[in-house]
């Protein structure tokens, strides 16, 4: 992920997430160095990834796939590929947050070999309140 992808990735962010991060937000985690990645399909921009690399761990902040190329496979292999850059920087275990209402990500993880480790309270904003995160590990 380059800050020329940005236009085309806040405009997706925009789409699938009521609170979705903003254009500063994905510029500052290029800045400060995450790793970003976007996957493209014909040249189109289905989807993309921002990680975090510390001592020995990977954090996984944001897993995306556009609404209309949801369900056909891209967000597995955008996770596996995540997961295989993680294990190439020698992390031994990754992690991400996830709102316990989002299905299609606990199933994605799930199936994937993530499980919940923890409960992060009223870590999202959500329609007038906060919901609680699972945090959810894998061993690379
Ligand atoms: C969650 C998300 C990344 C899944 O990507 P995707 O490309 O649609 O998913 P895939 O086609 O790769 O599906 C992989 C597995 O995820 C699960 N899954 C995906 N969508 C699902 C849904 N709507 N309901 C239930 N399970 C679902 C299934 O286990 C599926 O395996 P299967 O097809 O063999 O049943 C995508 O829906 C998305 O970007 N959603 C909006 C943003 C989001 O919630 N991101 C995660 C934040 S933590």
């Amino acid at each position: 992920m380059q800050v020329a992808d940005l236009p085309r990735v806040v405009e997706v962010e925009q789409r699938i997430y009521a609170f979705p991060w903003t254009e500063g937000n994905f510029r500052d985690a290029i800045l400060s160095g995450y790793d970003g990645a976007v996957l493209e399909f014909g040249g189109v921009l289905v989807g993309y990834r921002v990680m975090m690399f510390g001592p020995g761990e990977a954090h996984l902040l944001n897993l995306s796939i556009a609404g209309d190329w949801q369900r056909r496979g891209f967000g597995r292999r955008l996770l596996l590929a995540s997961i295989h850059d993680a294990r190439r920087v020698a992390a031994a275990t990754m992690f991400l947050e996830v709102r316990p209402s989002n299905a299609a990500g606990i199933a994605l993880y799930e199936a994937t070999g993530f499980r919940r480790i923890g409960v992060r309270k009223g870590y999202y904003p959500d329609e007038g309140g906060r919901e609680d995160a699972w945090v959810m590990s894998l061993p690379l």
